[in-house]
């Protein structure tokens, strides 16, 4: 498999700049220099709080170990947008990919499609790696409307992309609601079946270069589920919640997505 895997650990709104540093140290000292050395293509990314950025910055490079994210990004550079942290803004503190359009974002905050868009455009002109999160809530995948679900968020998020932004820096999470924080895992089938459905899309939307981006699967993910999961096929690595703030059990599920 060519396609890069990527093992994201998101922290949400968790831990202070002191815990957080001492978490990415700990990540850093632990991640064996052969597996990255072995595989260069397997990328290590997490995802503080945008204040415990720079606390956690030095621990991180932009060619690796570890890749420094946002947990979210503006649609804009700068201006009365309050509340707001825009591309320019990440960049200067290090940061070079940004997770956009997470459930959490959506659900609570009522972020629409087309905002996640916007947000998606901006930050891929502005050179950043993104993450687009998409994913249904329970009802929709029991009623069985769970593809068109997940391809109308596409391409809303999608609707006036320029093909060369379809690129490496162009990553998708598929992250079904109701696997999120909750304990319950798709199952690999599940899974799998929507990164090929995802996959489908992204090639008859931007040619060859569409179905070779990395998908990764988030919701529930363990190192108990993480290595079933590779095995399922069409699945590029994972976007890690609850684990991820152990350094040892995403180390862990960074192995699986190695050996995968
Ligand atoms: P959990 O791994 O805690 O389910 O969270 C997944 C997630 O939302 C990652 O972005």
């Amino acid at each position: 498999m060519t396609r890069v895997r990527w093992v994201i650990g998101n922290w949400k709104q968790n831990l202070l700049r002191g815990p957080a540093e001492a978490l990415a140290k700990r990540m850093v000292a632990e991640i064996p220099n052969q597996l990255l050395e072995a595989d260069h293509r397997l990328r290590i990314g997490i995802a503080p709080t945008f204040l415990a950025l720079d606390a956690v910055s030095p621990w991180t490079r932009p060619s690796g170990p570890l890749w420094l994210c946002a947990q979210d990004i503006a649609a804009q550079d700068q201006g009365a947008f309050t509340g707001e942290i825009g591309p320019e803004m990440l960049a200067e503190a290090g940061v070079k990919c940004a997770i956009i359009g997470h459930s959490e974002r959506r659900n609570h905050y009522r972020e629409p499609d087309i905002l996640v868009g916007a947000k998606l455009h901006h930050a891929l002109k502005a050179g950043f790696t993104c993450v687009l999160c998409v994913g249904e809530p329970l009802d929709v995948r029991n009623q069985n409307r769970h593809e068109s679900y997940v391809i109308s968020q596409l391409s809303n998020a999608f609707h006036q992309l320029e093909n060369e932004l379809c690129s490496e820096r162009l990553i998708i999470a598929y992250e079904p609601v109701w696997a999120i924080g909750t304990g319950k895992t798709a199952t690999p089938s599940q899974a799998s079946a929507m990164h090929r459905t995802i996959r489908a899309w992204l090639l008859e939307r931007f040619g060859p270069a569409g179905g070779d981006r990395s998908i990764l699967y988030g919701g529930s993910v363990k190192p108990a589920n993480a290595a079933t999961l590779m095995a399922a096929g069409d699945i590029d690595g994972f976007l890690v919640g609850g684990a991820s703030l152990d350094a040892s059990k995403f180390l862990d599920i960074v192995h699986a997505a190695a050996n995968g």
